[in-house]
């Protein structure tokens, strides 16, 4: 059964509709196409805590809840687990409002990635210390 929800109340990182070319041959849209939209989700914060370039290391776990239609209109939401030396740990979910409507709301995917702030020759740099 689909559960009908809210949208979070915080900001979200990224919104975005994915367009025909985003579907795959059944017409829905390509898990591939999702999973890069959620990697730059979850940049942005990683980015904002490193201060600098990231790079990913790792997908740690992906869940394609529900499916994905040309339309949707997607939020994804990332936030900071986890830190480290110079990883950063970052849960990303992502809701579908399904023809853009308010009222129809589904979540359709959750995942988690691990960035590596790096320096200007890709190698791991030491996280800033937080104010
Ligand atoms: C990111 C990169 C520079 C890290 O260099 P590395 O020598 O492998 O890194 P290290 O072994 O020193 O580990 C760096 C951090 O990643 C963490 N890490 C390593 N492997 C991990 C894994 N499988 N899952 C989660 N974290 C991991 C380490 O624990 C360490 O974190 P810490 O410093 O907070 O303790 C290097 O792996 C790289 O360039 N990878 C390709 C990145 C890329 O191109 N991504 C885009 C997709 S192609």
């Amino acid at each position: 059964m689909t559960d009908i929800l809210q949208l979070p109340q915080k900001p979200c990182a990224l919104r975005v509709m994915p367009q025909p070319a985003d579907a795959n041959i059944h017409g829905d849209v390509f898990g591939g196409w999702i999973m890069a939209q959620v990697d730059i989700a979850g940049s942005i914060p990683a980015s904002r805590r490193a201060n600098g370039r990231v790079a990913t290391i790792a997908v740690n776990s992906f869940l394609f809840k529900q499916p994905v239609f040309v339309g949707d209109l997607l939020s994804f939401y990332a936030d900071i687990v986890k830190t480290g030396n110079t990883s950063i740990t970052v849960s990303v979910e992502v809701y579908a409002q399904r023809m853009s409507l308010a009222e129809d709301i589904v979540k359709v995917t959750e995942a988690t990635l691990t960035y590596v702030a790096t320096d200007s020759d890709r190698r791991p740099r030491a996280l800033p210390a937080l104010d």
